[in-house]
């Protein structure tokens, strides 16, 4: 779906994606240029960023790597300062960098906390703060990634839910701060998602991946592409007065409650 009404939604922007060599954040990478904006990709893993520009370079989409671990502030500051250099002023900014391990809280280690929590929440707020001075204002967008875990407590994963629960909280401070600046800062929550990292990681077991489907009124999981089209829609015009928004895309899994917790139980199982 490279057009919307005949029309390319990203046109002449610039976009820089944290963790763009993979997931989530390259169905968002591959969907932005497919609607013309060229991408920056950042991320640990040279050969990661590699392969993924070249794939969106073969379909025909305009794209560079630049290396660096959003823990990381200077190498990070560089590697956004060398994107702006690239492709000029960035208009469209994605903190999709994340990490997690499934672990009980006394199954990790102060460090063990500290690395998600520096991943998600520390390199959303590095990346944010390094990109401002790079960004076109007024006109820019960022988007961090979030997760339905920031406000639905689960088992396993405490550092995950603090950290996301902070991201998200950071998007609310950032718009208010940048508004006046022209700059809109929204967050997106995804629930499950199919064939990613995460979600291997979370339901490595057919029954395991069956139970959450069970839990999910929508009775599947996302596409990544489906997560894609809703960072395009918040990147583009069509979402100009939108700000401070958390976005939860994660098919009603998210409204625990009573009704979807019995609708479950009830449901047989596949
Ligand atoms: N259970 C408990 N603790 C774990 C763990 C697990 N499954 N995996 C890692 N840790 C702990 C390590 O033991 C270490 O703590 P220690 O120093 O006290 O021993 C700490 O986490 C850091 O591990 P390390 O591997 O050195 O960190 P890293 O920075 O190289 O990797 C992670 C960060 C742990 C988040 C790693 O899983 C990662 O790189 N993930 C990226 C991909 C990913 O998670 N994708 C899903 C995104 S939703």
């Amino acid at each position: 779906m490279a057009e919307v009404f005949g029309r390319k939604l990203l046109a002449g922007k610039n976009a820089v994606i944290t963790g763009g060599g993979s997931g989530i954040n390259f169905a968002i990478a591959r969907r932005f240029a497919d609607h013309g904006a060229k991408v920056a990709l950042i991320g640990r893993t040279k050969e990661k960023l590699d392969a993924a520009v070249d794939e969106i370079t073969k379909s025909g989409g305009s794209a560079s790597g630049h290396p660096a671990d959003v823990r990381d502030y200077n190498a990070l500051a560089a590697a956004l300062k060398s994107a702006r250099d690239d492709h000029g002023e960035i208009d469209l900014v994605v903190c999709g960098a994340a990490g997690n391990f499934p672990a009980p809280a006394l199954g990790m280690s102060a460090n063990g906390f500290k690395a998600v929590v520096d991943i998600d929440l520390l390199g959303t707020f590095n990346t944010c703060r390094a990109a401002f001075e790079h960004l076109r204002r007024p006109g820019a967008s960022i988007i961090n990634i979030s997760a339905t875990q920031a406000f639905t407590p689960m088992p396993m994963q405490a550092h995950v839910c603090a950290a996301k629960a902070g991201v998200d909280m950071l998007t609310k401070c950032l718009a208010i701060e940048w508004g006046p600046e022209g700059v809109r800062v929204n967050s997106i929550a995804p629930g499950a998602v199919d064939d990613t990292e995460g979600m291997r990681r979370l339901a490595p077991t057919a029954e395991i991946r069956n139970q959450f489907t069970r839990s999910i009124p929508l009775q599947r999981f996302a596409t990544k592409d489906e997560i894609a089209d809703l960072a395009l829609f918040l990147s583009s015009d069509a979402a100009k007065f939108i700000t401070g928004a958390v976005v939860v895309c994660d098919g009603g899994q998210s409204l625990a409650g009573l009704g979807v917790n019995m609708a479950a139980a009830m449901r047989p199982s596949t």
